[in-house]
């Protein structure tokens, strides 16, 4: 049998929210590659583990791809690297393997660093998709992402209020990823516009807080698992 590579998304925590093609696909793999990142004290932190975990597949299969918390990218490129040699070897050996992302596998995703590499080489790879955290956050939020011509801006973090501003003006709805520098001047902007929007971290998971009120956002700390979706322009 020859070997390949998946790209299995998990779905952005709830793990009935996986699809039964990426599950069916975890179950046939023979190794299991997992995002975790390490901390310089040595500690390992995964959200796709904790997602895993929770799945009907034999943690002997887990295995963690370690990329240190650092701004220095150079350490994650090395971790993507040295994976991308690993699974080239796996496939070299007839073994199908899988490398797993939260959320969707094509939308922020770590798999999305090792395509290059696959095509270069000619490592016969495959894509699972998934439900990603802004379309979980529509449906726990009740409120529709887009109608009718309606416009979906997704930003990953964001410098400044008036970047928001210009993008809401083009954009119905407005969805903030990756939040850390918004952290610093986004509560401030929901007082100043009023706008309606709806904040969920943890999304999917027994850790889910959500709100649309910025009475109960106030005075909440903004982990990196959050989202704001915004509802402007109607
Ligand atoms: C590297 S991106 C990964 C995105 C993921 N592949 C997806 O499809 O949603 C990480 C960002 O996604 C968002 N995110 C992912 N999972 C989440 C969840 N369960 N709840 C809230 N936000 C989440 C956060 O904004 C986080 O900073």
């Amino acid at each position: 049998m020859s070997g390949k590579v998946f790209g299995v998304a998990l779905g952005p925590g709830d793990p009935e929210l996986i699809t039964v093609k990426a599950l069916n696909c975890l179950k046939k793999s023979e190794k299991i590659y997992y995002p975790a990142t390490q901390s310089s004290k040595g500690n390992q932190d995964s959200f796709s583990l904790v997602i895993l975990k929770q799945l009907d597949v034999e943690e002997k299969k887990f295995i963690p791809i370690n990329v240190p918390m650092s701004k220095d990218r150079s350490h994650a490129v090395k971790a993507y690297a040295d994976l991308f040699l690993k699974v080239q070897k796996d496939v070299e050996e007839g073994k199908q393997v899988s490398v797993v992302s939260e959320g969707d596998i094509s939308f922020f995703s770590t798999f999305s660093y090792l395509l290059e590499d696959f095509r270069k080489n000619s490592v016969d790879f495959e894509m699972i998709p998934g439900v990603p955290a802004f379309i979980l956050g529509g449906s726990v939020g009740k409120l529709p992402l887009v109608t009718q011509n309606d416009k979906l801006l997704v930003a990953p973090d964001l410098e400044n209020k008036p970047e928001l501003k210009a993008l809401l003006a083009q954009n119905q709805t407005v969805v903030l990823m990756k939040i850390s520098k918004v952290r610093e001047w986004i509560k401030e902007f929901i007082e100043e516009s009023k706008l309606q929007f709806f904040y969920g971290e943890y999304l999917g998971t027994e850790k889910q807080f959500t709100c649309t009120d910025m009475d109960s956002l106030r005075d909440r700390q903004i982990p990196y698992f959050a989202i704001l979706i915004f509802y402007g322009n109607k």
